[in-house]
């Protein structure tokens, strides 16, 4: 298969460097402060780093009133040290909410509240920051609310407009920093997905029609190697129409779960690779994307180990190094991706 054919570029940053585009990857401030050899072999590889928790209301938000950095703020110090972009995320998500927040939160101050958290953590990290994910998974459709919003308290207390005001209010606080609405299931040809990508993209517009100040689309791809309805066509077509909005793309947090397949990893690898070429070449065709970013970059530190754990219990294997931080073939196919975009 291509992924294997050639011997590609030394490093993933460097092969994507070498199209004009951004690679790196989620990491947290526990894996990188304690395991030398990772953050090595992980400054070797990625060009930016997003931290995985550490700026989630969870982590920052102890208290109504408090505001922890101390964590973040160790990353955001180890991306200046060695020369990495620092990305954010999230700054409106669903889950993650600390447990204050449902007696504390209401109609009354839900504006203030919003406003307050978004200015303070983005002022903070102002200037240092390449992108920020605003709203997290704002879209959920099986909740039947109007437009396919996601039902959380903001939509509750303060109704569509939350998106809005939430981008003004970081774009206020960050004027550098490109600002996204990140999303998942976005990218396979199911009746879900397909009904998905349109409510985006109407989403996406309605933000256009008043000048929302948001810059990109950031699609998750947490994808399934098991699964087979991918559709370049429809993808492409769901790319060309954000990008005729004037918004870039990033691949946010990409990895592939190797769960439904069978326990030869000599097998899977191969296949979790072939899906990373195929995703990655349709989202690289697009001349607006600006970055890929993995969840994680090693097989021994991601979140599916527990979120889709395999049924035969084998340890998954969805991210381009093993657990030796040894390139796979996963390695190979995105290099190999980025090595046939065409534009530089
Ligand atoms: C995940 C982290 O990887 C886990 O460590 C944590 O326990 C739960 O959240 N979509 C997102 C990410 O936007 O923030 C999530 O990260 C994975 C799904």
């Amino acid at each position: 298969m291509a992924a294997n054919a050639k011997v590609a570029e030394a490093s993933l940053k460097a092969g994507a460097a070498a199209k004009g585009l951004i690679y790196g990857a989620a990491s947290q401030h526990k894996i990188l402060s304690s395991n030398a050899e990772f953050a090595r072999r992980f400054l070797e590889e990625c060009a930016i780093l997003v931290p995985e928790n550490e700026l989630k209301w969870e982590a920052v938000r102890p208290s109504p009133d408090r505001f922890d950095f101390t964590k973040g703020d160790w990353l955001a110090q180890f991306a200046r040290k060695h020369g990495l972009l620092f990305r954010g995320t999230p700054l409106l998500w669903y889950q993650a909410i600390p447990d204050w927040f449902r007696e504390t939160v209401n109609r009354q101050n839900a504006e203030q509240f919003l406003t307050n958290h978004i200015e303070t953590v983005v002022k903070h990290y102002a200037g240092q920051i390449h992108s920020w994910d605003v709203v997290n998974e704002g879209i959920h459709l099986p909740d039947r609310q109007p437009d396919g919003l996601r039902k959380t308290p903001w939509l509750k207390f303060l109704g569509e407009d939350y998106i809005d005001l939430a981008f003004r209010v970081a774009a206020q606080a960050d004027p550098q920093a490109i600002l996204v609405y990140n999303d998942y299931d976005i990218d396979y040809d199911t009746r879900e997905q397909e009904a998905k990508r349109k409510s985006v993209l109407k989403l996406l517009e309605r933000l256009k029609a008043k000048k929302t100040p948001i810059h990109a689309i950031g699609l998750q791809a947490h994808l399934s190697a098991a699964e087979t309805r991918f559709n370049p066509n429809k993808l492409r077509k769901f790319l060309g129409d954000v990008a005729s909005m004037g918004l870039k793309v990033l691949v946010t947090e990409m990895d592939v779960a190797d769960r439904g397949l069978p326990f030869d990893y000599t097998i899977r690898d191969r296949r979790v690779a072939q899906v990373y070429e195929e995703y990655l070449s349709v989202i690289l065709d697009e001349p607006a994307t600006i970055a890929v970013l993995t969840w994680g970059l090693s097989d021994r530190y991601t979140w599916l180990s527990q979120h889709r754990a395999r049924a035969d219990n084998a340890k998954v294997r969805p991210l381009p190094l093993d657990r030796d931080l040894k390139p796979k073939l996963a390695w190979h196919g995105i290099a190999s991706a980025f090595e046939s975009r065409s534009s530089t």
